[in-house]
């Protein structure tokens, strides 16, 4: 995938249209989830009506951040320990936030990001046991109030997840993460779901082992209400 993929034209239209700045969702979710693949649709759906689309990941998405990211993949940190590995993430973040997050909602685009800090709360913070604390000082500065306007989950079962993971990666080794225990996995699935009970104004859960057009269908929908209901938040502080 490409770290940055802008859409259509620069000015917002379609169902973005009316919002005061742009609009910010990130996906989330175990391994194997099918997160690129619904990235992909919304943004084809979304710039098919004329919106400016940027499709970015974590960790990477800016070429600072993507230099990190083979740092945090290959493993070459994990026996530096969780805490390096958190403010590594946090620092690949931090660039990306301000090279490409923020420039492009400031223009008015819509950024779909695949993983933000909900993966460092749940890798890092809960599976790499850190801190509270520490996390959560962390993330403010990171993101310095780059915050999602909505967050999507999905998802699935960590066996099947890990299995589709596999299959889609062939010969490829496991990264540093996808080889952990499905134990592991598990807990990062409940950890997920804890966060969108404790945030659920910007987080919504969908059932990741449904097929994929369903999905792409329920994506489609939420990401329309919640630009609907920015559009009326906006209309009343013009
Ligand atoms: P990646 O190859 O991008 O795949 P996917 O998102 O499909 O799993 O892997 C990113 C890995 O990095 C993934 O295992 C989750 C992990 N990660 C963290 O541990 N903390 C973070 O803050 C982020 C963004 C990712």
């Amino acid at each position: 995938m490409s770290f940055v993929r802008p859409h259509g034209r620069a000015t917002l239209q379609g169902w973005a249209s009316g919002l005061t700045r742009g609009f910010f969702i990130t996906f989330e979710g175990g391994e194997g989830a099918g997160k690129s693949t619904q990235i992909r649709l919304l943004a084809e759906a979304l710039a098919a009506e004329g919106s400016e689309v940027v499709v970015t990941r974590e960790p990477g998405g800016s070429p600072g951040a993507e230099a990190v990211r083979h740092v945090l993949l290959s493993g070459a940190a994990e026996p530096l320990g969780p805490t390096m590995e958190a403010i590594l993430f946090a620092a690949a973040r931090s660039d990306h936030v301000e090279q490409v997050i923020r420039p492009a909602l400031g223009r008015g685009a819509v950024v779909l990001c695949d993983r933000f800090f909900d993966s460092s709360r749940v890798y890092q913070g809960v599976t790499g046991e850190l801190d509270s604390n520490f996390m959560a000082a962390l993330e403010r500065v990171t993101i310095n109030g780059a915050m999602p306007d909505l967050t999507i989950i999905l998802d699935i079962d960590p066996q099947e997840g890990l299995r589709r993971a596999v299959a889609r990666r062939g010969e490829e080794s496991a990264d540093r993460f996808e080889k952990e225990t499905v134990d592991m996995h598990r807990r990062r699935r409940e950890a997920f779901l804890d966060i969108a009970r404790r945030e659920p104004e910007r987080c919504v859960v969908i059932d990741a082992s449904l097929p994929p057009e369903e999905i792409a269908a329920q994506v489609l929908e939420i990401a329309r209400r919640a630009m609907n209901s920015r559009r009326e938040k906006d209309a009343k502080h013009v």
